[in-house]
């Protein structure tokens, strides 16, 4: 998101404290954030600490920059109204323009982003609902108000959506939605095999690989599931999420959605061996001396069996750059990309946010790719779906 502008407009709710971190998230995003607040919001916050987050002035008068309620709208690639009130969200139904943000939103031609907040009533009121539906109309698009208990002690919808939440929208809503013919199954982090109710087989994969494909994916349009084993993550919310445990739950999982995927990337670290049998009741410390364990499926290999037209993509975890073994996994597993991960190096493989990875196509060729996010990584993988298609 490097470059694009945020116009973060701050109204009258006590979620305002949450948009200072916001701020500070939407910046980590790469975004440049400038901060409009309505008068009510500075009873909430003082502007100082979104100056002091953002280290750019806030304007909270509509008269006191001379052409600022065209400006600050024109440099804004995308108009961010969080938390919005219900007084907000009526007026810029009718175009009211009686403070600054009611201006700039007139003279606003781009994405427009709203996170309501308020009482759960007030939510529901028709007036309220009404003005959605308008604002809808005209292509806003609209982030939460989510369920839960709210800053006056009811219960409802009306809490503002997760910080979290809002800022993927953001990213979202400024991605080019190149993928958006895609139906995309992603597999991620470990399976678990158990050897008694209390042990298990497992490796080291936390998911993180495998979420930042199907994070990317999404914002790029596409419809995602997502097929992960025990991980401490949370999915986003515009995708498919399919917990399961066992490398024969995830088997199952893919092969019930492949069909209806356009392209399978397997990024899940399937435990290749389970013990042949799970014990009933925990083994006492003198009841074992071996574990007699058996294969697992290969799943990857099945989804290459009836491939059919889907693009498939695995992953090689090796303690190595074996780039060889990673084009023998290509060719036997029937894939059309491999990524291969020498886990042994630094900032590469399990449990980190970054990856280094060669990319191995059908023909053989071979890309090397410097340490980078496990997200930027995830946009360099997708980009090359198009060269893929046949
Ligand atoms: O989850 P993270 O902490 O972010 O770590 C990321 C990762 C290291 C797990 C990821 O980058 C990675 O390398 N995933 C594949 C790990 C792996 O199992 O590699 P493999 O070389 O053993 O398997 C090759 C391919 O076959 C993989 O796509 C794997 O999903 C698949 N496979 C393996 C065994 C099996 N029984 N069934 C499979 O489908």
């Amino acid at each position: 998101m490097n470059g694009k502008n945020i116009l973060l407009i701050v109204t009258g709710s006590i979620a305002a404290y949450k948009s200072v971190d916001m701020a500070r998230r939407l910046l980590d995003e790469g975004f440049s954030v400038r901060v409009v607040m309505t008068e009510a919001a500075c009873r909430f916050v003082a502007p100082l600490t979104f100056e002091a987050v953002t280290g750019k002035p806030v304007s909270t008068n509509l008269f006191s920059e001379p052409f600022s309620h065209i400006s600050l709208s024109k440099e804004a690639d995308l108009f961010l109204i969080a938390p919005a009130t219900a007084n907000t969200i009526n007026k810029l139904s009718c175009g009211i323009a009686d403070d600054l943000p009611g201006n700039l939103y007139l003279t606003y031609e781009g994405k427009i982003l709203i996170a309501p907040a308020m009482n759960c009533r007030m939510y529901r009121h028709p007036s309220v609902q009404k003005s959605i539906r308008e604002l809808k109309k005209l292509d806003i698009d609209f982030v939460g108000p989510v369920p839960g208990s709210l800053a006056c002690g009811d219960e409802g919808e009306g809490r503002m959506a997760e910080v979290s939440a809002i800022v993927e929208a953001a990213v979202s809503a400024l991605t080019p939605k190149d993928l958006s013919k895609h139906n995309i199954l992603v597999t991620a982090g470990p399976t678990v095999e158990p050897i008694d109710p209390v042990r298990y087989i497992s490796n080291r994969s936390s998911g993180r690989m495998g979420f930042a494909i199907a994070k990317a994916a999404a914002r790029r349009g596409a419809q995602v599931t997502l097929v992960s084993g025990p991980v401490s993550l949370t999915p986003p919310d515009n995708i498919s999420y399919v917990p399961v445990q066992t490398a024969l739950e995830m088997e199952a999982a893919v092969l019930k959605r492949a069909p209806k995927a356009t392209v399978i990337i397997m990024a899940a670290a399937v435990a290749d061996f389970a013990p042949a049998v799970m014990n009933r009741n925990k083994i006492g410390k003198g009841d074992i001396s071996s574990i007699t364990l058996k294969k697992t499926p290969d799943i990857l290999k099945k989804a290459g069996s009836i491939k059919g037209k889907r693009l498939l993509i695995g992953f090689a975890a090796e303690t190595g750059k074996d780039i060889e073994s990673a084009r023998e996994k290509l060719k036997r597993k029937n894939l059309d990309l491999i990524v291969l991960n020498d886990v042994t190096q630094e900032g590469a493989g399990f449990d980190v946010d970054t990856n280094i990875v060669t990319i191995i196509d059908r023909s053989g060729k071979s890309t090397d790719y410097p340490l980078m996010n496990k997200i930027e990584l995830a946009d360099v993988i997708l980009d090359r779906l198009p060269a893929l298609k046949k």
